[in-house]
């Protein structure tokens, strides 16, 4: 599937198990009115497909798919394994997870079952091979969703007695001996050597603190259970289904971060994930976040379940402006997303979700979203072929699921979010409408080459393979820009005992010689101030400059690396003084090197506008060309290239005011009509050719 669908897909999630029967011809017709294509079902009903054990109903589901086939939509069938039905809890309360605190869930919501239950992974692998065997012959079926929202709600991270057997057998094969593992952790440490596998206890609570190799091991552990939990179903539907027959398609939830999601898309034809935008915290995480769901597999990715109207789980749960559901699926085309299924057909009327928005209202009416569906169908129908293809991008931006538990295990200081610093980067490059792709730590030479700049920050865990494909990167011609907290940890996650950056050490001429943490104050201001704080001071940055220009920058006032450049390495800035306490003044803070035809870079700190100007403007300009030249950078202001020669470009608008944009040259509406300016209303997208 890595190949792009020539046209973009619309459809919808429909749960026709909560509506009478005589409804669903209605909703069939009108699904198809709007222009939806597809439609998901079956995610939440095991209960009513397997009403008692080995009882299987699935008569009510082919006459739904009979209804929806007769305007034409295709399925794709939802395995409700995220739902266990109660009469299995009863039978067998060992499904059951259990959280860190000694909870053990109970029916009557979802995702509450232990991934590691042997009785739970056959019912779970028997009714994915039912239904994968049942609807093999019905050409109405066009692809498989396993599971919901894998790592949701958090029961991936269970901490039952069958988990820790499962999490003994993991360490055996990872260690293969109690000694090894004890070495590997550094257990002498406060005389926690273990004699016995079953000694090893999971993470559920201890005086002091755990070891953070014991903490990084269980989380890795707990995201290979789910995987390996997950794979079942793949192999249960795989056995009947190639390919080529269907697809079979996983929908994440974006904000989940319990499982390496890189890793469990491996098998699946294509990734997808639930688009939520009133869910995230900034508008220039969408765009992140598709950037990342893309890179899961580097290939076009769907949306499963996007919002089309407001949600019922954040704080105050905004209205959708009329506009903004049209912005979000063009958003979704635009970044390379093949299929747009909206959430949900029909607000529901019991349960937990009675005030999330549907396309129809609880009483059957249609929203105002239904009409604003409808038109953009027909908009979208009149785009030609291939109008939507995600640019290939220059920048890539490495993204570690090992190094975000490491330093979420370990910040050292509370204000360093990891996921934070990527979007960061990721948003100053969007803000500049460059366009960078997010890929795997790991990521070998050969694809690496494919861009001319790198960004790793804070990559924490030394992979000594990957550095070999860093150096390989670089020698042939790339540039990898370091940020901060590079390779000071071995993959057991202790501390490296060469000099930092670890794995880098025999071919990257920079040291750290030393690395500071700062409170959001000023030092040495307020004595007696606790972290959490807030004094006036708080937003103190730090400052750089560079010696040959005299030009002065400012960085995040958070964590510090003093550099220790080494023979051949050239000093680009060095840190400044903007308090008497920075006793670190003229030490190195971004040094490079030259290898090859390319160059590494190493910042120290974190950076803030000025340092994003400086980076891709001055030092980084020709790696970080925009999809458009000349357009000014405003908030909510996105411009995404497109078309299979790139020949397009789009002008989002994601404000709730007009945007008034200079195109500094003549461009052509699609209509042939010649522009100079545009005005973008509240929520507007606009084409372009050019
Ligand atoms: C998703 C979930 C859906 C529904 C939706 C509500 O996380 O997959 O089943 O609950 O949220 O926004």
């Amino acid at each position: 599937m890595a190949t792009y669908l020539p046209r973009p897909v619309l459809g919808v999630d429909y749960y026709p198990e909560h509506w009478p029967e005589e409804n669903w011809r209605l909703d069939a017709e009108q699904m198809c009115v709007i222009g939806l294509k597809v439609v998901r079902i079956g995610e939440f009903a095991w209960s009513k497909l397997e009403p008692r054990q080995e009882v299987y109903d699935f008569d009510w589901i082919d006459r739904a798919v009979e209804t929806l086939d007769t305007q034409g939509l295709k399925v794709i069938i939802g395995t409700p394994t995220a739902a266990p039905p109660p009469w299995m809890a009863e039978m067998r309360p060992d499904i059951l997870a259990r959280t860190r605190e000694g909870q053990v869930l109970t029916v009557g919501g979802r995702r509450f079952y232990c991934p590691s239950n042997a009785f739970y992974r056959t019912q779970t692998f028997r009714i994915a091979r039912e239904l994968a065997r049942h609807f093999l012959q019905n050409y109405s079926v066009i692809g498989w969703q396993i599971d919901n929202e894998m790592g949701n709600h958090g029961n991936c991270r269970c901490y039952c007695a069958t988990c820790k057997l499962n999490w003994h057998s993991w360490l055996q094969q990872r260690y293969n001996s109690v000694d090894n593992l004890n070495k590997a952790w550094g257990t002498i440490f406060w005389g926690q050597e273990f004699r016995e596998w079953s000694q090893v206890p999971l993470p559920t609570g201890t005086g002091a603190r755990y070891s953070p190799s014991l903490e990084l091991d269980y989380y890795r552990f707990a995201s290979d259970n789910a995987i390996e939990y997950f794979n079942l179903q793949l192999e249960a539907i795989r056995e009947f289904w190639t390919p080529q027959r269907g697809f079979i398609t996983h929908n994440i939830f974006y904000g989940d971060d319990n499982i390496d999601f890189f890793k469990m898309s491996a098998g699946l034809d294509f990734i997808a994930f639930d688009n939520y935008p009133h869910g995230m915290k900034a508008t220039s995480d969408l765009a992140f976040y598709h950037d990342y769901v893309y890179g899961l597999k580097n290939e076009p990715h769907w949306v499963m379940e996007q919002a089309a109207g407001p949600i019922n789980w954040t704080k105050y749960n905004p209205a959708v402006a009329p506009g903004q559901t049209r912005l979000w699926t063009l958003q979704n085309f635009l970044r390379g997303v093949q299929g747009t299924v909206y959430f949900n057909w029909r607000e529901a009327r019991f349960g937990g979700e009675q005030y999330h928005s549907g396309i129809l209202n609880h009483d059957g009416r249609q929203h105002r979203v239904y009409h604003e569906i409808m038109s953009l169908s027909e908009e979208l129908d009149k785009l030609p072929d291939n109008f939507f293809r995600k640019p290939k991008a220059k920048v890539a931006l490495l993204f570690g699921f090992e190094d975000l538990w490491a330093l979420q295990l370990e910040p050292h200081n509370e204000a360093f979010d990891y996921l934070q610093i990527l979007k960061d980067i990721h948003a100053s490059l969007l803000k500049r409408h460059v366009q960078c792709d997010i890929l795997p730590r790991g990521t070998n030479s050969d694809t690496l080459k494919e861009y001319s700049l790198v960004v790793a920050a804070a990559p924490i865990i030394s992979d000594y393979d990957e550095s070999n494909d860093w150096q390989r990167f670089v020698v042939d011609g790339g540039k990898l820009l370091l940020i901060t907290r590079v390779g000071a940890k071995e993959p057991s996650n202790v501390w490296t005992d060469r000099p930092q950056p670890a794995a880098l050490y025999e071919w990257l001429n920079i040291r750290v010689e030393e690395m500071l943490s700062f409170p959001p104050y000023l030092p040495g201001a307020h004595p007696n101030k606790l972290i959490g704080d807030t004094p006036a001071d708080a937003d103190v940055p730090v400052s750089l400059y560079d010696e040959v220009t005299g030009r002065t920058l400012q960085a995040k006032r958070l964590w510090l690396e003093l550099l220790d450049p080494q023979e051949g390495t050239e000093i680009i800035l060095r840190y400044g003084k903007v308090s008497d306490s920075d006793f670190f003044q003229g030490s190195v803070g971004l040094a490079s090197c030259k290898l090859g035809n390319g160059e590494a870079y190493y910042l120290g700190v974190l950076p803030t506008a000025g340092t994003f100007d400086y980076l891709w403007v001055d030092l980084f300009r020709q790696e970080c060309a925009p999809a458009v030249d000349n357009l000014p950078r405003y908030e909510g202001f996105e411009v995404i290239r497109t078309g299979d020669q790139g020949q397009y470009f789009a002008l989002l608008n994601h404000n709730g005011y007009p945007l008034t944009i200079p195109l500094g040259t003549t461009y052509y509406k699609l209509d042939g009509s010649a522009v100079e300016q545009v005005t973008l209303k509240p929520y507007d997208v606009q084409f372009f050719r050019g």
